[in-house]
């Protein structure tokens, strides 16, 4: 398991912003790497290579891996639904939009549909509850969901997985 040649030019360049013998600062970046790079999971392997790279020890790059939710430690859909379940979303509605979700797809949280296209995640606040309930989408966030947002966000990704593949 290795970074292609480009995002080993991009892992050194994240370790240049760092004084030197602080690598470690580089991990998070880094570790997003690896997640894109190896199927959008960070396997075991992948962690222990990231912590070759940056001469640390295994446990320092789990530690951080299993600390953040963005990290996906299991392979996951090609659609990954993180919906944030704290205060200001469950109070507008966070639970039914899960509920609705799991229903829809069929799956729980945690979980990925059989045909790989979505899995399902809940969160911590993602700092935009002014526009509760929300959740993200991969880059982006989608807000103020409804039943009906949640039907038109999926019939996008079955669009977009159509078109892609
Ligand atoms: S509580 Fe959901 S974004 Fe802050």
């Amino acid at each position: 398991m290795t970074f292609s040649p480009d995002k080993l030019n991009k892992v050194q360049e994240i370790i240049a912003r760092y004084p030197e013998e602080r690598q470690k600062s580089a991990l998070l970046p880094v570790l997003h790497l690896a997640q894109e790079e190896f199927g959008g999971w960070l396997s075991v392997e992948a962690m222990d290579y990231v912590a070759s790279l940056l001469q640390l020890e295994p446990i320092e790059v789990y530690e951080v891996a299993t600390f953040y939710s963005m990290y996906n430690l299991k392979p996951v859909g090609k659609y990954v639904f993180e919906v944030c379940q704290t205060g200001p979303c469950m109070l507008r509605g966070s639970d039914d939009i899960i509920a609705y979700i799991q229903q829809k797809l069929g799956i729980n949280v945690g979980e990925t549909t059989p045909d790989g296209l979505f899995t399902l995640k809940v969160v911590e606040c993602l700092g935009a509850c002014g526009y509760a309930p929300m959740m993200q989408l991969g880059k982006f966030y989608r807000e103020h969901l409804t039943k009906e947002k949640i039907d038109a966000i999926i019939e996008e990704c079955i669009q977009n997985a159509a078109i892609n593949n």
